[in-house]
């Protein structure tokens, strides 16, 4: 294969900015393993006063690092005094590097990274976090999609390791190089993989989340059972059911019905039908206090 430069495939400069530009969950924890790792960040949402008080959330989880003892009081300062807001996707100039955290919606999403290459230098690295988008379709309206990968955190993004480095059809073969070594430098584990639906980890958990809730639907178990399973048995933190609590059942549906259309409605990955009905009546999980199971308060056990 052709290289590209050296600098090309080497991890991006710790001095050079980092851009996240949607800055709800997942920026403001990208952004946080950006600034940790020396980087001066600029964060940009689309939503008045948004990237403004994610700055203030970031420096108040900096803060309860150093309570902890994780972060010194003067690493702290330090990082804090290189996180700022943009007002305008202009003050994004000079990133280097641009990771996208915004809303999972691939209009939105093209029409944003066609904005900001009008901003951002030729060799700036441009990234996605999609969970369930296709990396090529993203990116492939850019005038230069060579230097545009899949960078997809998971939540919490400061404290789980892995990142999945997705391959476009069009990403060059440095830019993804660059990005892995970029992330390893952050103090990840990042995986290399092409773009085929849910990339690995999603992908795989399908038929995890699928299975438990046909055993439950055929009758076999009821959820606790299940859950407490595999917890017990299979060495999983969490079952199924609990876990997509966690998650949101709505977000897990979304994520299963985007493999199955991509896999052109492989029934091997058919939604459930006991999910939808959650969906439907509003019983989302955690952050509506019913999902699966009733919860009470930030209970973080079901309730029985
Ligand atoms: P969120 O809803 O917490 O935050 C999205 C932010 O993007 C909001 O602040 C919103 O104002 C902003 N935004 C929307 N449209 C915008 C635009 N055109 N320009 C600038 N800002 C815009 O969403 P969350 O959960 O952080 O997800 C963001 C992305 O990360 C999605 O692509 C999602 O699929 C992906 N992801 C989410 C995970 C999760 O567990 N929540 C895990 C891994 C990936």
């Amino acid at each position: 294969t052709v290289r590209g430069s050296a600098a090309m495939d080497e991890a991006v400069d710790r001095n050079r900015t980092v851009a996240v530009v949607g800055t709800g969950t997942m920026g403001q924890g990208i952004a946080q393993v950006a600034l940790v790792a020396g980087h001066p960040v600029r964060l940009y949402d689309s939503a008045p006063d948004r990237a403004a008080e994610a700055v203030g959330a970031i420096r108040a989880r900096l803060d309860r690092l150093v309570e902890k003892g994780r972060l010194d009081a003067a690493a702290r300062e330090d990082a804090a005094g290189r996180l700022h807001a943009a007002a305008d996707l202009a003050d994004l100039a000079d990133a280097a590097l641009v990771v996208e955290a915004i809303v999972e919606d691939l209009a939105v999403k093209r029409s944003l990274f066609a904005a900001l290459e009008e901003v951002v230098a030729d060799d700036a690295l441009l990234a996605t976090n999609t969970s369930s988008l296709s990396v090529t379709a993203i990116g492939g309206g850019l005038r230069l999609p060579g230097r545009f990968v899949g960078l997809h955190f998971f939540n919490p993004a400061p404290l789980l390791p892995l990142v999945e480095v997705v391959r476009g059809f069009a990403t060059d073969e440095s830019a993804a190089t660059r990005a892995y070594a970029t992330v390893k430098g952050w103090g990840k584990t990042p995986v290399r993989c092409a773009d085929t639906p849910g990339f690995i980890v999603n992908r795989i958990a399908r038929p995890f989340y699928a299975e438990a809730f046909r055993v439950y639907e055929e009758g076999g178990a009821d959820p606790a059972t299940i859950d407490a399973a595999l917890r017990e048995c299979g060495g999983f933190r969490m079952g199924p059911f609990e876990l997509t609590d966690l998650i949101g059942q709505d977000v897990n549906e979304a994520v299963t019905r985007s493999v199955w259309d991509s896999f052109f409605q492989d029934p091997k990955f058919t939604p459930s039908l006991a999910q939808r009905r959650l969906v439907e009546s509003g019983r989302l999980g955690r952050k509506t206090g019913r999902g699966w199971f009733p919860y009470e308060g930030d209970a973080e056990r079901p309730a029985p």
